[in-house]
């Protein structure tokens, strides 16, 4: 069956889900955004009806599939009124602004039986489809080391004056409002992603984070996360300013070693959005062959990948290729790990589910 979507919230992310769409053959019915401007420029490129109310879209009968790409804060109401009509939802991530939020979606989903994807595309990536392949080959798990450092310039020793950056006094900063955060929730969100698809659920986190006086938002955010059987994850998300480190020196550094009896799995990710210009890579350190593997994956666009997984199962009704919890266990583990960085003790995630 062929199903018809529609995307809510046209800025700098909904771009991508065009792609995925287009790439799909879905036919896009609406595009929707508060600003005019944007909801047009996106209907042109698909030839879809521009709106600025969402409700318009969701009552669409016709539309099957909602793509909810606004700023986080505005994820909520749109999700619950999307699922309230039985339609298909991705979510861009980070699902909610908190863990309650990201679960009263997540229950409304499950209790509708609609299919609801989050949208952590890297696990999409073929170098992450490969390592999860080659797991068993590495043995009980040791440890884990997971870092992702976003090239975001000097905003150690600089306060910007303006832009998304800037925190105004008594005021918010763009990076807060639209996405909750800076380098836990903007980088650092897909690799919590990837820890628990990779890994599993920590039982304790331990975290310290740097939030630089008179702004509402963290350059760093560093953990130790515990799990019961698969040895401990040190974690480290940040925003910096050397340009010229990580895999393609390009200044991102964003890579998960996993360590295990047998061997170890080292994958490294591109930047968010430059997957379809630049590959990427897992290395297979095999301790009982001594071999190491290096599987190089031409680059090609995690969106694409991601976007064509959810239309194929959202065109059978049913869930699948990843769990309805899986940006509410992304938010549950983001906010254990602020919760510990600021009250600097331990903290033992309560899952909902
Ligand atoms: N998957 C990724 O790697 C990735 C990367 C960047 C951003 N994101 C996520 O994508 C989302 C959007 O980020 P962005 O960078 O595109 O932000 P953006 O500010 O560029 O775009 C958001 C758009 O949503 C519109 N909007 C806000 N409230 C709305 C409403 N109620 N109805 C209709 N439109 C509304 C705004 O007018 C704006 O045009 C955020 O949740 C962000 O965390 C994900």
């Amino acid at each position: 069956m062929t199903i018809n979507a529609a995307i809510i919230g046209c800025g700098n992310i909904s771009r991508f889900h065009l792609s995925g769409l287009e790439h799909a053959k879905v036919p896009v019915r609406w595009t929707c955004d508060l600003n005019p401007a944007s909801a047009e420029a996106a209907a042109r490129r698909c030839g879809a009806t521009a709106i600025t109310d969402w409700r318009r879209a969701i009552d669409d009968p016709a539309v099957g599939l909602i793509m909810v790409t606004t700023i986080t804060p505005a994820h909520r109401d749109i999700c619950l009124a999307a699922i309230a009509r039985g339609k298909a939802v991705v979510c861009e991530k980070t699902l909610a602004d908190s863990a309650e939020t990201a679960w009263e979606i997540t229950a409304a989903a499950q209790a509708a039986g609609t299919p609801f994807w989050t949208n952590y595309m890297k696990r999409y990536l073929p170098c992450v489809e490969k390592a999860r392949e080659l797991m068993p080959e590495i043995g009980p798990l040791i440890a884990t080391h997971a870092r992702t450092w976003q090239l975001w310039g000097d905003l150690w020793t600089k306060h910007p004056a303006e832009g998304f950056c800037h925190t105004p006094q008594d005021g918010t900063s763009g990076v807060k409002r639209n996405m909750g955060g800076a380098a836990l929730h903007c980088c650092g969100s897909h690799i919590v992603d990837l820890v628990l698809h990779l890994i599993g659920r920590p039982y304790r986190v331990f975290a310290d984070e740097h939030i630089p006086p008179g702004r509402d938002y963290d350059l760093r955010l560093s953990a130790v996360m515990q799990t019961r059987d698969r040895g401990s994850v040190l974690f480290e998300a940040c925003a910096h300013a050397l340009p010229h480190l990580g895999m393609s020196r390009d200044g991102w550094d964003e890579h998960i070693e996993i360590n295990g009896v047998f061997g170890r799995l080292t994958i490294f990710t591109p930047t968010w959005d430059q997957g379809d210009r630049i590959g990427s890579l897992l290395v297979h350190e095999d301790g009982r062959t001594r071999t190491r593997t290096e599987h190089r994956f031409a680059p090609v666009s995690p969106f694409d990948l991601a976007v064509g997984h959810y239309v194929a199962w959202a065109e059978r009704g049913v869930q699948g290729g990843q769990a309805v919890t899986t940006g509410y266990e992304a938010d549950e583990l983001i906010a254990c790990l602020q919760r510990s960085a600021r009250s600097g003790v331990a903290v033992e995630p309560a899952w909902r589910c």
